[in-house]
């Protein structure tokens, strides 16, 4: 399978993906019913392998490996943060602000994420 085309899969994917937690971070603090419709609690599950899959499937094929890699290392150990963080603000934050103190950490990690992918800098300052 072409390299590219990966890449590209992995890229739509990123934007679906954090399009989609947006949105159940409004949901959760505005319409929280809503989180609830069998849709979205399926695709970010799809959107989100095929993510990662695709992920896996470019480091096999490049030899980039993370834990070798520093830019990489960092978006593998941000993506477990934001995973934790995401659980919080749309599951198991207990309260409102536990949640969307949670949602704006997310946020900021998913931007790092991106901004460590397009830099391949630990630290993106000069994005
Ligand atoms: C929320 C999670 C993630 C997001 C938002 C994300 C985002 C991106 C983006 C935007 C690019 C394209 C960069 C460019 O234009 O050059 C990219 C490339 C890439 N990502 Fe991710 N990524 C995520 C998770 C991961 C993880 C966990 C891994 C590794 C295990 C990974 C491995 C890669 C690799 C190998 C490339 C291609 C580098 C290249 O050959 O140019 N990504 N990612």
């Amino acid at each position: 399978m072409n390299y590219l085309l990966i890449k590209q899969l992995h890229i739509t994917c990123a934007v679906i993906s954090g399009s989609l937690f947006v949105l159940r971070g409004m949901w959760m603090l505005l319409r929280p019913e809503l989180l609830q419709h069998r849709w979205v609690r399926v695709v970010p599950h799809v959107v989100d392998t095929l993510l990662l899959g695709s992920a896996l499937t470019m480091v096999a094929l490049s030899g980039q490996f993370p834990f070798v890699l520093p830019w990489l290392t960092a978006k593998v150990v941000a993506l477990l943060v934001y995973i934790v963080l995401g659980a919080v603000a749309l599951k198991r934050g207990k309260t409102r602000a536990v949640r969307s103190l949670a949602l704006v950490g997310a946020i900021l990690v998913f931007g790092y994420i991106v901004a460590v992918a397009l830099t391949r800098l630990v630290v993106p300052l000069s994005w």
